[in-house]
């Protein structure tokens, strides 16, 4: 029987390999479009490794609408979207604002044009919690109110969302699913993929590992005088294989058309909030490595804390977070190691 065929775009980034892996797991057949920008064609050789599988790859920038408009001629028959290409740094997004507006709308405005034009209905969109900045009550909802972005990164998945509100309502047919993730983090247990920073991590985890590994000197911990228990900030870790099982969820709803209204909006989070210091104790206690590190002066743009009430996802698409903040931890060392192992192969 034929499978459903599902377009990633971003599939060869973190997030979109991990759930290109999920979507071949429950039948489907993903097709992954990706730039190359931020991630690694070696990707592929992982996805195979773990599923066995090939997936159809090519290699396009979704803010070029020929090339894109060439891809849905050549593979007429996608039922579902499910959008990751878009950049994602904040500290860059603020020394770079127009590469932000212009590659996460642009590419999101090619992409619901062409959906219109070759009559697919189902768009999953990767958004972020980024989006509430820091709310005034927690966990935060799907209802909590939206508060003005702190960087241009958040300010594009502000917009992201709006124009796929007001296209839903101008478009029949078109249905879509926003995702607002928390803080993904972890490596598919294989450690055939995971994520793959660029040059200096920005965030927590790479840095933690790559500090574990003595890549780095020492992890800076941007402040412990934050009003939370111990100093530091607080943020809704959530396992990257359990957030993507949730786009499998997604599409699933779209696919079968059990969603309830055009446009659903879902937190995907764990529930609970960890602080940076406690996700050190945790990783040394899991992995049984050292991770030096000192207390720096605050980031600018962090917000205090945050984590979500995922009770719609898990009652609505059927998802919970399953895997442990240790195991989750554990992963991406695993992965830290697997990437040592690579690199020394490659140096021989
Ligand atoms: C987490 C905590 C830092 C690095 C952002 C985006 C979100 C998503 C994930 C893209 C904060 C602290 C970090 C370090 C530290 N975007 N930290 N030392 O800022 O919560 O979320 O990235 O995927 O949309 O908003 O994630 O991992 O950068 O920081 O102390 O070297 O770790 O201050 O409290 P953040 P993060």
């Amino acid at each position: 029987m034929e499978k459903t065929r599902i377009l990633v775009t971003g599939g060869t980034g973190y997030i979109g390999s991990h759930t290109v892996v999920e979507l071949i797991n429950a039948g489907y057949e993903p097709i992954i479009i990706d730039n190359l920008s931020n991630s690694n064609i070696d990707v592929l050789e992982g996805i195979k490794a773990i599923t066995g599988v090939a997936p159809i790859f090519e290699n396009i920038d979704c803010k070029d609408y020929t090339s894109l408009d060439r891809f849905f001629e050549k593979y007429p028959d996608i039922k579902a979207i499910i959008n990751f290409a878009a950049s994602k740094a904040v500290g860059e997004s603020v020394e770079k604002p127009l590469l932000y507006y212009r590659n996460n709308l642009l590419s999101l405005i090619n992409l619901v044009e062409l959906m219109r034009k070759y009559k697919i209905d189902n768009f999953v969109f990767s958004s972020s919690c980024t989006v509430y900045g820091q709310a005034d009550e927690l966990p935060v909802t799907e209802n909590t109110p939206i508060k003005p972005a702190t960087s241009p990164y958040g300010s594009t998945k502000q917009m992201s969302e709006t124009i796929l509100s007001d296209s839903v309502n101008a478009y029949p047919n078109m249905k879509c699913i926003l995702l607002r993730y928390f803080n993904p983090i972890g490596a598919h247990p294989s450690a055939e993929i995971g994520e793959l920073p660029n040059g200096i991590p920005n965030n927590l985890l790479p840095y933690v590992t790559q500090t574990a590994a003595g890549i780095r000197e020492r992890l800076r911990v941007f402040g412990n005088d934050y009003d939370t228990p111990d100093g530091s900030c607080i943020r809704d870790y959530i396992n990257v294989v359990d957030l993507a099982k949730a786009h499998v969820n997604a599409v699933q709803r779209l696919v079968e058309q059990k969603n309830k209204k055009s446009i659903e909006i879902f937190n995907l989070g764990t529930g609970r909030g960890v602080s940076v210091l406690e996700i050190i104790r945790t990783f040394e206690k899991a992995t049984g490595v050292n991770v030096p590190y000192e207390i720096a002066p605050r980031r600018d743009g962090d917000i205090t804390q945050v984590w979500a009430d995922s009770s719609l996802a898990n009652t609505e698409l059927g998802w919970k977070a399953e895997t442990s903040l240790e195991e989750t931890l554990l992963s991406a060392w695993n992965w830290e190691m697997r990437l040592k192992e690579k690199r020394e192969a490659a140096s021989k």
